[in-house]
């Protein structure tokens, strides 16, 4: 079987061309961060622009990257939701339009279930129960895995998302847009013991989590104590010590995750799954407790097509994905919570 996969539900517009359920033979991805940089962030009206530009010449490259015709496509999986609702409908209108004329099946996906699925696709025998961690610009949760389709909310952010903590500190300390790699690369060089930044809700019991005192914590360290232009070496320590911030976090909320769900494995998914510090950690600490962890690589975690064409694979399948053209976007949408 070879599926379609089309992610447009934010900056990135991309399609991949998946046979069966293991071989991404194309995964194109067109980025659209030198457009939104001068912003500071994604501007919504712009990016739906560019996916309207975009989208046809990248199906086109990634159907000759793959060698294959689209009328050899047996079915099409495109990102239904959450997300920018005016990105969204561009990849639902072609995805709506090529299943309509080519008489194939549609599968709408979740963004979240997508960026876990990219486990799959990153070592094919991996397989559930297991905890995620979804981390990405717009979501901080996670998940007890039971089932491909079977997913359980544990957890997730009370404010900001983990990575847009990160885009909003890069901004403060002058790091420009995106801010997740530029901290990731900067805080190398800094020592995340130099500033003692809030571990917010790691106190509580709960799998909730909170990243906006973070913010708000470097801001006011910035006013109070530090008078510009910041040394390299302060820039690199406040870099690295509120990256620390997060990563603890995320690793101790993760690890409690597995042993409140009593299972052995562990994934990362999402943007800031990249991140070099929370692979350290996470890692090391799962080692510490006898749990194994995967993180997708990240061509995997970023956002892009094949992830999503790995999550309808078992829908396809089955046979699922009559053409609905009224299928509609949903810019929120729940994932494991009871009655979805
Ligand atoms: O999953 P993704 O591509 O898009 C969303 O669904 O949001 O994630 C993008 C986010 C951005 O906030 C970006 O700053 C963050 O992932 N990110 C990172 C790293 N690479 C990307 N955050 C921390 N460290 C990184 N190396
Ligand atoms: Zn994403």
């Amino acid at each position: 079987m070879l599926i379609l996969g089309i992610e447009t539900s934010c900056d990135e517009t991309s399609c991949a061309l998946l046979w069966g359920d293991r071989d991404v033979l194309s995964n194109v991805v067109s980025s659209q961060v030198e457009v939104h940089r001068p912003f500071g962030g994604v501007v919504p009206e712009i990016a739906s622009r560019k996916h309207m530009e975009w989208i046809l010449p990248v199906l086109r490259e990634a159907l000759e990257k793959a060698g294959r015709r689209l009328d050899q496509v047996d079915g099409i999986a495109v990102t239904q939701g959450p997300g920018l609702v005016g990105s969204l409908l561009i990849g639902l209108g072609v995805a709506k339009a090529l299943a309509y004329a080519r008489k194939i099946p549609l599968v709408g996906v979740h963004h979240l279930a997508a960026h876990i699925a990219a486990a799959y696709l990153e070592d094919p025998g991996f397989r559930p129960p297991f905890v995620a961690l979804v981390v990405s610009g717009g979501h901080t949760a996670l998940y007890h895995v039971t089932g491909e389709e079977s997913f359980s909310l544990l957890g997730q952010t009370r404010d900001d998302a983990a990575g847009e903590a990160f885009d909003k500190v890069a901004r403060l300390l002058g790091l420009g847009y995106p801010g997740g790699p530029v901290i990731d690369q900067v805080a190398r060089e800094g020592d995340p013991k130099a500033f003692h930044f809030p571990r917010a809700m790691s106190k509580t019991q709960g799998l909730d989590f909170s990243f906006s005192g973070l913010k708000s914590a470097v801001l006011n360290y910035l006013r109070e104590s530090i008078l510009p232009p910041l040394s390299p070496r302060a820039l690199a320590d406040l870099a690295a010590s509120f990256q620390e911030a997060v990563v603890e976090v995320l690793v101790q909320k993760t690890i409690g995750a597995a042993r409140i769900c009593n299972v052995e494995k562990l994934i990362v998914a999402g943007g800031v799954a990249c991140n070099t510090r929370l692979r350290e950690q996470m890692t090391l600490r799962a080692k510490q407790q006898g749990l194994a962890v995967l993180f997708p690589r990240p061509s995997l975690c970023t956002d892009n097509g094949a992830m999503v064409a790995r999550a309808a694979w078992a829908a396809l399948k089955k046979g699922e994905g009559a053409l609905d053209l009224g299928m509609n976007a949903r810019s929120r949408w729940p994932l494991g919570v009871h009655g979805n």
